[in-house]
């Protein structure tokens, strides 16, 4: 039987999601992801209209199949926790069954079980305030969607994830080395998730033998990143210096990203991987 994927964190066709469900839809693997309640209406639509077909196309010619499109909103983890003014607002009210656990018991209820969970979301109200100017909500949300989200994830869905089966998410270097612009504490956030992973990979390793990774990538022009507003200085800037001298496609990430979640790597897990044309390396830019 082919695997089948959970991708958390897919809106659009620009984004590392997007390249990461179509590397595993070319490795063979039932696609199901996770889409943002607020955005859910526009990809919908757009997935139906046929906005995406283009960028649907697989290497054998075929077109992605999405098997099927859950609302998510992983700063939830139940029904108790989401506020009144959220439950009755206008983009969440038409949808339901959205936080992570309900979605969790519906991908189970729908499909038994997943062997593979990712996790490409990321959201820092404060993103363009410095760390200095970032106020204590602003960091928490921040660490609530970026970081806890990928707990959360891990804690719902691994009950319902096949022995073998793999756990990615996606960060940034701006974990570990200073990167002005990425503020809001997104950069702490990012080193939370860091952390996280091999904290996750003893525990749903030993208790699951599920394996967690995440993939440390270069500068890609996704919405989410078009949102901080450096991202062609960060594109320039990894053109310029990195040893590789050429841009990042998000393809290149989906394909590390589903050779993660293969049996090639089977012996890999609490690592950071680096998918940024090697610009991790660099002590300074020449
Ligand atoms: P993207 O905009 O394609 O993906 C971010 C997704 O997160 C969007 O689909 C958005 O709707 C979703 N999202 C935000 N809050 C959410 C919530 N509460 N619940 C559910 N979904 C939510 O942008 P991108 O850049 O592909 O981001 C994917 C991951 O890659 C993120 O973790 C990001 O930090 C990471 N990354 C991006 C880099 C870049 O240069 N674009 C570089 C390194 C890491």
């Amino acid at each position: 039987r082919g695997k089948r994927a959970f991708i958390a964190g897919v809106a659009d066709d620009n984004g590392y999601g997007w390249a990461i469900a179509k590397s595993l839809a070319a490795a063979g693997a039932e696609i199901l992801v996770g889409t943002w309640v607020p955005a859910l209406n526009i990809f919908e639509n757009s997935l139906r209209r046929g906005k995406f077909d283009e960028s649907r196309a697989l290497p054998d010619g075929s077109l992605m199949e999405i098997t099927k499109v859950y609302p998510l909103d992983a700063v939830y983890d139940s029904p108790e926790d989401v506020p009144e003014d959220v439950k009755t607002n206008k983009r969440y009210s038409g949808s339901s069954n959205w936080t992570v656990k309900e979605v969790a018991e519906s991908v189970k209820q729908d499909f038994g079980s997943i062997d593979i969970l990712v996790h490409s979301l990321a959201n820092g109200p404060e993103v363009s305030k410095s760390l200095l100017e970032t106020s204590r909500n602003g960091y928490l949300a921040a660490i609530s969607a970026s970081s806890y989200s990928f707990v959360s994830l891990l804690k719902h869905f691994v009950p319902i994830m096949n022995p073998g089966g793999a756990t990615i998410s996606l960060t940034y270097i701006a974990s570990e080395r200073i990167i002005p612009g990425y503020g809001g504490g997104m950069s702490s956030a990012k080193a939370a998730l860091e952390s996280d992973t091999k904290v996750l990979a003893f525990e749903a390793g030993r208790k699951h033998k599920i394996r967690v990774n995440t993939i440390s990538a270069g500068p890609l022009r996704s919405r989410a990143a078009k949102a901080i507003g450096f991202i062609d200085m960060m594109i320039d800037y990894s053109m310029a210096n990195a040893p590789l001298q050429k841009e990042l496609s998000a393809e290149e990430v989906g394909d590390t990203a589903a050779f993660l979640a293969s049996p090639l790597a089977s012996a890999i897990t609490g690592a950071v991987v680096y998918v940024d044309n090697g610009l991790n390396a660099m002590g300074v830019g020449v």
